[in-house]
């Protein structure tokens, strides 16, 4: 695995793989790497020649009272880790590197952007465009992974590739979750034991909402009333949204649908964990 903090030389050995047929996969991450991340490396392998993973701290994604300074990051254990998952080049510029001045143009998204978790993120989403758009400039991947763990996320991007003309094939992969039903995320290391056992009930108030929807349900409100009431139930829960929504275009839909996704944020002590599922009426 090579490492590269550079985008010169990025680019330099990126164009040398170009020329010699391989195609290149992209794995943008924030690091603290966990099996959520490693699973998106072997997506990119079945798909890719060249398996290029990024790990940066996108300082424009983070609002003035989120988590930026204090964001986990471990190093040397990623390298390990990459290194060990496969990944063929290791991108981990500095912000210097990636913003030598001030940002004087960036990506915007309209509509997209202040519903789910935008409402509560102000700019959130226009730092991960811009921070990914940035990438995919750089690396100029055939294909590029990101998790439906974050869906909203991935909706956005793919979005943005059609807007904006990408030429680059947007790839969405599955939650990758703990055995207790708890989606991985590098913020899980800010619960403490109570947090991360009473966190699991994210998990079952989406099953229990597939069950429903299995069993005929297609009344959003009963199914969001179901849902809400499960995760008030557990007293360390606060929710921030549950909500249906198209999975595409994240705007609210009236009755469940092949596109309909349940996503929901919920704050357990200062941590906020969003989790969702697609309802797939039968
Ligand atoms: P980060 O939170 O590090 O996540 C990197 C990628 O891993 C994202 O595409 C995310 O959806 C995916 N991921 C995280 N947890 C996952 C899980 N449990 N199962 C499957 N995939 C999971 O998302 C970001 O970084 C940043 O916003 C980024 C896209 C890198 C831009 O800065």
């Amino acid at each position: 695995m090579v490492i590269i903090e550079e985008i010169a030389a990025l680019k330099t050995l990126l164009q040398a793989k170009r020329r010699m047929g391989q195609t290149i996969g992209l794995v943008p991450t924030m690091g603290y790497l966990h099996e959520g991340h490693l699973s998106l490396v072997d997506h990119a392998k079945a798909h890719a020649d060249v398996i290029v993973m990024s790990i940066f701290v996108n300082p424009l994604q983070f609002g003035p009272n989120e988590d930026f300074e204090r964001y986990p990051r471990d190093v040397k254990r990623d390298t390990a880790l990459a290194e060990r998952a496969g990944v063929d080049v290791l991108f981990m510029p500095s912000i210097r590197e990636m913003y030598p001045q001030q940002q004087w143009v960036t990506v915007a998204v309209t509509g997209m952007s202040d519903v789910l978790c935008g409402k509560s993120r102000p700019g959130h989403f226009d730092g991960v465009a811009t921070v990914v758009m940035k990438l995919l400039n750089i690396v100029r991947p055939d294909s590029a992974y990101f998790g439906q763990k974050d869906a909203q996320q991935v909706a956005i991007i793919r979005q943005m590739a059609v807007d904006l003309n990408l030429d680059v094939e947007i790839v969405a992969c599955p939650i990758v979750r703990e055995p207790s039903g708890l989606a991985m995320s590098s913020r899980n290391v800010y619960l403490s034991d109570a947090e991360r056992e009473a966190a699991t009930v994210l998990h079952t108030s989406l099953q229990r909402a597939a069950l429903l929807v299995n069993a005929g349900e297609k009344d959003i409100s009963r199914i969001l009333s179901q849902v809400t009431e499960m995760i008030q139930a557990q007293p360390r829960a606060q929710i921030d949204y549950v909500e249906v929504v198209d999975a595409a275009t994240l705007q609210p839909v009236e009755v469940v649908a092949q596109t309909s996704l349940l996503a929901l944020a919920v704050y357990f002590g200062k941590t906020r964990l969003i989790d969702n599922c697609r309802l797939e009426p039968s």
